[in-house]
Parts: structure tokens; sequence; C-alpha cells
């Protein structure tokens, strides 16, 4: 197996059961256009995200870490009209993108972005009540994944799911000598999720055009 098969079959999954999407494809160009990394969700990954959260009925979703709004808007749109999806992001530039995105596929109403450091954002969302939510997305710096977890399970209730992307990272993960912090922040994070006894979890490989990586997913069994 191949990238270039990964490529092919991640277009045919992609043409298949996402298809053209005008909002979704103008946040890619705009942030292309505005020199974001091009590190966002694939489109049936985003897909999924949506899925679980209808799945689940989500009314209030978390994300860690925005970029351009892209997986944002694929869970803003599992959202009811009453709904609500904060998302937390560091650069002001990623958010101003974002923002921009986020207005044209219609869901302003429903997303609030908050600029800033997830470590300094998220105890003022605890300190405003405004948990728990149903379902938690982290994906921002994995240096700081396992604090994102503790976060998050603060911020949980006994239901909510927390799903992590980038959780292989080319396979690296199963070197615990790697001297990479962003690979030692994710096998924290994983080996923490798999202790927890408040959550029961898994994680998947994938590959794709954004090469070879994973999502943890972990539903909250305990609390509240
Ligand atoms: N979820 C997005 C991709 C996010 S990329 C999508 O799939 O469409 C990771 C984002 O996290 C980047 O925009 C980066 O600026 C942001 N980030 C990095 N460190 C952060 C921090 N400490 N707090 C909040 N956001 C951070
Ligand atoms: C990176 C971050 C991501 O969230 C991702 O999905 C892929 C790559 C990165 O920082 O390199
Ligand atoms: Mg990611």
């Amino acid at each position: 197996m191949s990238q270039e098969t990964w490529n092919a079959v991640d277009r045919y999954i992609g043409d298949l059961f996402v298809g053209r999407d005008t909002a979704l494809e103008a946040a890619l160009e705009a942030s292309a256009a505005a020199g974001l990394p091009s590190i966002a969700v694939v489109p049936h990954e985003g897909k999924l995200l949506m899925l679980l959260a209808q799945a689940i009925g989500a009314r209030k979703i978390l994300e860690i870490g925005t970029l351009g709004g892209y997986s944002t808007i694929w869970l803003a749109r599992a959202l009811p009209n009453e709904g609500q999806l904060i998302t937390l992001e560091f650069d002001p530039n990623h958010a101003d993108v974002a923002r921009v995105n986020i207005a044209r596929a219609g869901l302003a109403s429903v997303v609030e972005l908050r600029i800033g450091r997830a470590l300094d954002t998220l105890p003022k969302i605890e300190a405003e009540g405004l948990g728990p939510f149903d379902l938690i997305f982290i994906d921002a710096d994995k240096e700081n994944y396992p604090e994102y977890l503790r976060w998050s399970l603060k911020l949980s209730r006994r239901g909510t799911l927390i799903v992590a992307d980038n959780v292989v990272r080319d396979g690296k993960v199963v070197d615990g000598d790697s001297s990479d912090e962003l690979v030692q922040g994710v096998r924290r994070f994983n080996e923490l999720l798999a202790a927890e006894p408040r959550v029961s979890a898994t994680a998947l490989q994938t590959v794709g055009v954004k090469g070879y990586d994973g999502m943890a997913i972990a539903l909250v069994i305990a609390g509240p």
C-alpha cells in the first residue's frame, strides 16, 4: 500500500459520502489563501465528527483547536438551532479566518470562538459554568493533550463523548524513547485515557491524504 493509494481512496470515500459542499470548500480555500497549514480533518473525518455528535444528540460541543473552522463547521452542523459550540484557538489570525468561514457556513449564531491559549481559556469556561459538554473534540497542540484530557473530564458528564485527533503520529506513538515532545504528549494522553476509570476508550489508525495518524474516542461512563 502506498500514499498514492491512500490518496485515491480518500478521494473515493469523499466523493461518495461527502460530495461537493460549498461552505466547506470555501473554508478550505480561504484557509489556504490566508496561509494556514492544511491540517484540518479530511472531509469524511469531519462527517464522522458530525455523525458522532448527531448520534448522541449533542447540544453543547467544545472544540480545542479551531484553525480555519473546518471541523468546527462539521460539528456545528450537528447542533439544533438552540445548540452551542465553543471553539478555542490560540492564533488570532487563524481565528479571523475561522470566523469568516463559520459565518459563511451560516453557523455564526451557534459557534462562539474564544481566542487564547486553551490552558488559559478552559479554566474560564469552567468558572463560567458553561459545562458539561456533550462532545469534546481535542485537536490543538499535542504537547498539552494530557492537560486537555484533564480539562475535558472536568467539563464532562456521564455520556459525554471525548474525541482526540492525531494520536498515532506516523506510528511514532509506539516509540517510548522518542525525543519528540509531540509524540510524548500523545503517548501520555493515550496512557492516561486507557487507565482512566471514568471513561471507556479506544483508538483507530487512519491513513489518507494527511498521511498516517489516528483518532481516539472515549465515552465518559462515570460522574453526574
Ligand atoms: N480542528 C481543526 C484543526 C486544528 S489544527 C480542523 O480539523 O479543522 C490545531 C490548531 O490548534 C491550530 O490552529 C493552532 O493554532 C491551535 N493551537 C495550538 N496551540 C494552541 C493552544 N495552546 N491553545 C489553543 N489553540 C492552540
Ligand atoms: C498537525 C496538527 C493536526 O491537528 C493535524 O491533524 C495534523 C498535523 C501538526 O501540528 O503538525
Ligand atoms: Mg488534527
